[in-house]
């Protein structure tokens, strides 16, 4: 038999389909230590010299012609692989998210005031001087516009606007709801981030505000009353009562500190008979409110001899820790990634 008899029959073999042992026994067959290539060049110590060269180099040829179709045929091959499946092993344990508490407390905030037609809004981040500030009778010189109170942008002034601010509070968006409708009847409930340079165990640069601004003919200082003592009691507690206390802003009048009874002392002050160590008088600060002043409204395009309205301004960290009775020694947490107090919620 001479090489190409060899070849023939490999090229019959490998027309049948093989299994994997089967290929690996014709590798075995033709390359192994005492294969048919071996035999074939072991031939060659009868031969001339001259045929020597020929016929080595015929045999190489096949040797790699072999080596070739094997491995093809062995990258084409397909196993079937055989999966076991265990129904006694425990399951693999998914780690469910979570949303962030802070849009829990503005999904149910928000939710709370739809209820009563008040419109969500989400007003700017970055606003003009204008919006923040002039528009709300606050003066040049206060000094909340002061860059210690206040973050500016490095944006050239605008001569109407003044200056690109980080938004520090959300009563900017009084007067762009105002020039957004043109006409009352105003409910907006306005639900944004805050800005303000401060960074200490009781402040966040960055923290959220919700805003409440009801605008229309007759509307006085009880129904600002009733709509922020129906916002505590359905957020809160059927058992709470909330109290006003006259303050100073500049862009209501009057003005008002909201305060809500306590929880744990229910409001009397004395716990266990002692001081009560939440509230040490009975009552805990909500935030700001009062009528909206007629400058306000002027700067909205409104007519203060026609319509009146009342406006009110909570920070949302506050409200949801003093919801869950929790006295955060360091307000920090909410926004330091940790999932030791994120995951609680
Ligand atoms: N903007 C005020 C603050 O950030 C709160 C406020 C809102 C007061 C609306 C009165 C009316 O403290």
């Amino acid at each position: 038999m001479d090489i190409s008899d060899y070849k023939q029959r490999f090229d019959q073999r490998i027309k049948q389909k093989l299994s994997k042992s089967e290929l690996e026994a014709l590798k075995v067959e033709y390359l192994g230590r005492k294969g048919i290539i071996r035999q074939l060049f072991s031939t060659l110590a009868g031969l001339s010299s001259l045929d020597k060269k020929k016929v080595g180099q015929q045999i190489n040829e096949f040797k790699f012609y072999i080596e070739q179709k094997l491995s093809e045929l062995n990258s084409k091959l397909v196993e079937p692989t055989q999966e076991f499946f265990d129904p006694s092993l425990p399951k693999i344990k998914i780690k469910k998210g979570s949303l962030h508490p802070i849009t829990y407390a503005v999904e149910e905030i928000s939710s709370i005031f739809s209820k009563i037609s008040f419109v969500r809004m989400s007003y700017n981040e970055v606003e003009w001087e204008f919006y923040s500030f002039s528009a709300l009778n606050i003066p040049a010189d206060h000094p909340a516009r002061d860059d210690v109170e206040t973050f500016f942008l490095d944006y050239p002034e605008d001569k109407k606007y003044g200056h690109l601010i980080l938004s520090p509070h959300t009563s900017s968006g009084q007067v762009r709801e105002m020039l957004r409708l043109k006409q009352p009847p105003v409910r907006m409930i306005n639900i944004a981030k805050c800005y303000r340079p401060n960074w200490d165990t009781t402040h966040t640069p960055m923290f959220h505000q919700f805003e409440g601004l009801c605008i229309d003919k007759g509307i006085n200082i009880t129904h600002l009353k009733g709509t922020i003592d129906y916002f505590v009691k359905q957020y809160f507690g059927e058992n709470r009562q909330i109290r006003l206390r006259p303050y100073d802003f500049r862009f209501t009048e009057p003005s008002f500190e909201i305060d809500i009874s306590c929880a744990v002392c229910s409001g009397t002050g004395i716990y266990n008979e002692e001081k009560c160590r939440v509230c040490k008088s009975g009552w805990l600060e909500l935030g700001g409110s009062g009528m909206v002043h007629p400058y306000v409204l002027r700067s909205g395009g409104i007519d203060p001899d026609i319509y009146s309205g009342w406006a009110f301004g909570f920070g949302i960290e506050r409200v949801f820790l003093m919801k869950e009775g929790l006295q955060v020694d360091d307000l920090r947490v909410f926004y330091s990634g940790d999932l030791r107090f994120l995951s609680e919620f």
